[in-house]
């Protein structure tokens, strides 16, 4: 690993932006994130705009700072279009921030190559699509098999996986043939059996009822421990509150970070912009 790929921690740009310091996140003390010697996963003033018209940028993320520690689950909530999506891929390394830093494991991988961070995303980091992203051509169970296959690797145990998620027996079927809740399932299976260090998760209840959406988080609250570790983004308060830290989006800006807070309290920073 060349040097610079590797983190000095902590960075200098973690407190400096085009030479201006970066405001500082209003955090209240008790819920102020875990200073974790060796973060999992950290993003460093992460900016991104798309370009709507010819000329005109607009900005989706406004210098945003993350920090996952190993085991850790970390909930994103936000309006829709606060950028959470956006955020999600620039940390998974599916987008390229315009500026700031992506770190896994010490590895800068927003200036890795593209076939470095598609090794590193194939074998490391896994991915649940608001959209599910299933191959239709293929059974549910080559569905779950296909990360393991593409990276040569020992097939999985499918029926673990799927039973994991309420799914046992659906494994030869196709995609197409399944609810949209049970296409969201086997896409949480298919990331789960490839056994990455990293899981992100966009809105991975959005299509279940409680009690399978129940089901989803505690697999993903229980795969959030030892080295590996969960960011889920969600609408739902009462999955975010699941998590051991929820980060509040509001217009690409992080408003506020909160340790141990229930759906209540999230409802109220979402509507109200401060703690109940
Ligand atoms: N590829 C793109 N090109 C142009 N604009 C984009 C693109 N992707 C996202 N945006 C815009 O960026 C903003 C943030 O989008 P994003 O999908 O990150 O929001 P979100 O918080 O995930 O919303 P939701 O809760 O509805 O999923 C939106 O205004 C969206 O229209
Ligand atoms: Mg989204």
């Amino acid at each position: 690993m060349n040097s610079s790929t590797h983190v000095p921690y902590p960075l200098p740009s973690a407190l400096f932006s085009e030479g201006r310091p970066i405001p500082q996140q209003p955090t209240s003390a008790p819920d102020a994130p875990l200073q974790h010697a060796s973060p999992l996963l950290q993003g460093v003033a992460v900016s991104k705009s798309f370009a709507v018209n010819r000329g005109t940028a607009i900005p989706v993320l406004r210098g945003i700072d993350v920090r996952v520690a190993p085991g850790e689950m970390v909930s994103i909530v936000g309006p829709s279009g606060s950028g959470k999506s956006t955020l999600l891929y620039c940390l998974a390394g599916l987008e390229t921030p315009d500026s700031g830093e992506v770190y896994f494991d010490g590895i800068r991988t927003d200036a890795l190559s593209a076939a470095k961070l598609a090794r590193l995303r194939r074998d490391r980091i896994g991915f649940v699509f608001q959209n599910y992203n299933l191959i239709p051509s293929l059974s549910v169970g080559e569905n779950v098999a296909l990360p393991a296959r593409l990276a040569r690797r020992r097939a999985p145990d499918v029926t673990a996986a799927l039973s994991q998620v309420g799914l046992l027996g659906h494994a030869r079927k196709r995609p197409g043939a399944l609810s949209g809740g049970e296409q969201q399932r086997v896409a949480i299976a298919r990331v789960l059996a490839a056994a990455p260090q990293l899981v992100f998760a966009d809105e991975p209840t959005g299509a279940l009822d409680t009690v399978t959406g129940g089901q989803v988080l505690d697999v993903l609250r229980g795969y959030a421990a030892g080295n590996t570790s969960v960011v889920l983004v969600t609408h739902d308060l009462a999955a975010a509150a699941r998590a051991d830290r929820t980060i509040v989006l509001r217009d690409g800006a992080v408003v506020m970070e909160l340790r141990g807070a229930g759906a209540g309290e999230l409802l109220a920073v979402l509507e109200n912009g401060a703690r109940a």
